[in-house]
């Protein structure tokens, strides 16, 4: 029997969000219902609300949740009801060219539920990155559930479904930032700070942590920054090289997606120097650089996907780490919320009051 319970819908572009009755199928072959405990605000979901990802409205908002395993559909094996798992929007298929080539994080064919979340009257819903989590429960494939240590805080354990992973993986996976390196992370918001924790975590030498917001750098230093630089009033390049001994940060991560502070990451960087760009740009924004500065400076340009992570690798992984007391993902949590409270949530996010806020359920 489906079920009706409370989501928050994005009805069309620029429109504030609000809640709604919605219906969850039965999970069908393959699906798992997960009753959700919390659900952290992603930058991506005002990106949703803006319509900045594409036009299919309305959306379930919501994907960075971690919940309970209420029922799974037919031939589903790893996970059962009860389990605490945290939410992926990388459940990898075995299939395709790049899982058969060894590399599963750049998987072209993920899995999502194949039946439909809905509003009453029927209208189709279109889950936030195939999850759709500010919502009492709802319906995803079988393999975006990973199981976790069930005695970590929900609240806590649901940020790694996503900024969380995607900052910590921009510098593990993507950046391979390594015992030594010069790291600068340009926007300390909770996916910038997070790529400053996994700088930290993988023994990188110097974290300069760069925003036009102060208060974000004072975060910035409790996640492990060792050198703060307001871009407002410092040239953030200037800055960078004078504090890497004239010669740039061996890894730039951009954590803003805007061509201004791509360009400071590309200049920022010591030759052959790897930028990773892990900020979502809009679809109207254009890049221009002179392509000889592109050859001269030679070393990798990336983009990170979601940190490249493997989500049944990785989260079991850092949420031992985090029991261990070796990385403190509760410092990413500014205020728990209700449902009702997204749009308030986006308000304090856009003013840059938050890392994040975070919906229990
Ligand atoms: N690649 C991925 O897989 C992935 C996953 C999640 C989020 N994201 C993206 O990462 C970006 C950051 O997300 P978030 O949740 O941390 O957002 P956020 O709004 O919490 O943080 C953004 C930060 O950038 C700072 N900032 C804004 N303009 C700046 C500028 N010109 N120079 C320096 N700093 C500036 C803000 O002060 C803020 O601290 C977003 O674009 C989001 O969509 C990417
Ligand atoms: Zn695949
Ligand atoms: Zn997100």
């Amino acid at each position: 029997m489906a079920q009706e319970v409370r989501g928050v819908i994005a009805p069309g572009k620029d429109e504030p969000v609000r809640v709604e009755t919605i219906v969850v199928p039965d999970p069908g072959p393959g699906e798992a219902v997960v009753q959700i405990q919390a659900c952290g605000v992603c930058h991506t979901d005002l990106h949703y609300k803006q319509g900045g990802i594409n036009d299919d409205f309305p959306f379930l908002l919501g994907h960075e949740a971690s919940g309970v395993v209420e029922s799974v559909g037919e031939g589903v094996t790893d996970v059962a009801p009860g389990d605490f798992v945290i939410l992926n929007w990388r459940a990898v298929c075995g299939n395709c060219r790049a899982c058969l080539r060894g590399r599963p994080w750049y998987c072209f064919n993920t899995h999502n539920a194949k039946q439909k979340m809905t509003l009453t009257d029927g209208t189709e819903l279109s889950p936030a990155l195939g999850i759709g989590a500010f919502a009492d429960k709802t319906l995803v494939a079988a393999g975006q559930c990973t199981k976790v240590d069930p005695s970590v805080a929900p609240q806590v354990a649901g940020l790694l479904g996503c900024g969380v992973m995607a900052g910590i993986g921009a510098a593990i996976n993507t950046g391979n930032v390594g015992r030594g390196d010069t790291v600068a992370v340009i926007g300390c918001g909770g996916v910038g700070d997070a790529a400053i924790a996994g700088s930290n975590l993988a023994g990188a030498a110097r974290i300069i942590a760069v925003d036009i917001d102060d208060r974000k750098l004072e975060t910035a230093r409790t996640m492990g920054a060792t050198h703060t630089v307001n871009s407002k009033d410092t040239d953030p390049i200037e800055a960078i090289r004078e504090l890497t001994g004239g010669f740039g940060a061996d890894v730039v991560i951009e954590a803003v997606g805007r061509p201004e502070t791509y360009k400071q990451a590309f200049y920022a960087r010591d030759l052959a120097g790897t930028v990773v760009l892990v900020g979502v740009p809009t679809p109207e924004m254009k890049l221009e650089l002179p392509l000889l500065d592109v050859f001269g400076h030679g070393g990798s340009l990336k983009s990170s996907w979601y940190g490249d992570c493997l989500p049944s690798r990785d989260f079991p992984m850092l949420i031992d780490l985090h029991l261990q007391g070796r990385l403190d993902l509760g410092a990413f949590v500014t205020e728990t919320i209700e449902l009702t409270d997204v749009e308030k949530a986006f308000e304090r996010m856009h003013q840059g009051d938050v890392l994040r806020s975070v919906v229990m359920l």
